[in-house]
């Protein structure tokens, strides 16, 4: 089988890392790791690890999880603050504890016990961005108070399409045929404080089973939670259904959701074989995403099919 790495348009910036580690023969997950802590590096990616966008009150919580397809272990964190690679902590977590999941408190604390780097996450650019997000979107009396305010009060306004979103994700097949895939984000920006979206969910944003394929969603988390949508692809790809028949199912389901904050979501699915299929529900342009398998010079840009 050949090795392929499928990564979202957050993700590019670690691809080079991916396709070099797979071509030295290490693990998928080893691949994803590597990927994903050059996205969290890179202050150009405003929606991942350092430069990316804050909470309501100004903090950055980041989230991640890795799953092997092999095994099906995974590892998760979510609103863990002051750690630059919540990827390798969700990886630790996995590797070390019997536990899938910490988040918060508990995760910082992980985080610090392993020795991983501590950073403050908030960029120049990102602060700006939120001081005047801050400003255009508060009223006179809640920014004399601020931060003194019921947050549930103003938080409406960051429910928009364009601050909901920003994940970096990766599925990657290693050459010795295991699959693994990852996803690490900052997650909506603005947001209330311990806001999850569907990044640290398994199931939920990510799901990876050698048997079957990869699943990764990005945007509207709160959706893909309700929808199990990660998982439930994953179930269409083992009832028989092709990449393209299993995204259009999870997005057929996200479709139903009635209430709620409703709006884009991407879903990237690749069967067993190693067909991709992406395509997304409540986006106008088509979200573009990379693609590479073995043989290949450099991964090529492809984009979504928009339905
Ligand atoms: N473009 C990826 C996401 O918004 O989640
Ligand atoms: N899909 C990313 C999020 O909901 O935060």
């Amino acid at each position: 089988m050949s090795a392929l790495i499928l990564a979202n348009v957050e993700g590019a910036v670690g691809v080079q890392a991916a396709i070099d580690a797979v071509r030295s023969g290490r693990s998928a997950l080893d691949a994803v790791e590597a990927a994903l802590r050059v996205v969290e590096s890179d202050p150009s990616v405003r929606s991942v690890g350092y430069g990316g966008a804050p909470n309501l009150l100004g903090e950055v919580e980041c989230a991640a999880s890795i799953m092997c397809g092999a095994t099906l272990r995974a590892g998760a964190v979510g609103a863990l603050r002051g750690y630059l690679h919540a990827i390798s902590v969700a990886r630790q977590v996995m590797e070390r504890t019997p536990h899938v999941m910490l988040v918060g408190e508990g995760a910082a604390m992980f985080a610090a016990e392993i020795g991983e780097q501590k950073r403050d996450l908030l960029s120049d650019e990102a602060r700006a961005d939120y001081e005047r997000w801050i400003r255009e979107h508060l009223s006179a009396d809640h920014i004399a108070e601020w931060p003194h305010v019921p947050l549930s009060r103003v938080l409406w306004p960051s429910a928009d399409p364009e601050t909901a979103k920003g994940t970096a994700c990766l599925l990657i097949r290693a050459k010795n045929g295991n699959w693994g895939g990852g996803i690490s984000t900052s997650g909506w920006a603005y947001r209330h404080p311990g806001r999850l979206g569907d990044s640290p969910i398994i199931g939920a944003g990510l799901y990876v089973d050698n048997r079957y394929g990869a699943v990764t969603c990005t945007h509207i988390g709160e959706m893909t939670i309700r929808a199990g949508t990660a998982r439930a692809a994953t179930a269409y790809l083992k009832r028989g259904a092709s990449a393209e028949e299993a995204c259009r199912e999870a997005l057929e389901d996200l479709r139903s959701l009635r209430g709620g904050y409703l709006g884009p979501v991407v879903v990237h699915v690749i069967d067993r074989q190693g067909n991709p299929f992406v395509a997304s529900i409540g986006m106008e342009d088509p979200e573009p995403f990379w693609f590479w398998w073995e043989g290949m010079e450099d991964a090529e840009c492809r984009g979504a099919v928009v339905l």
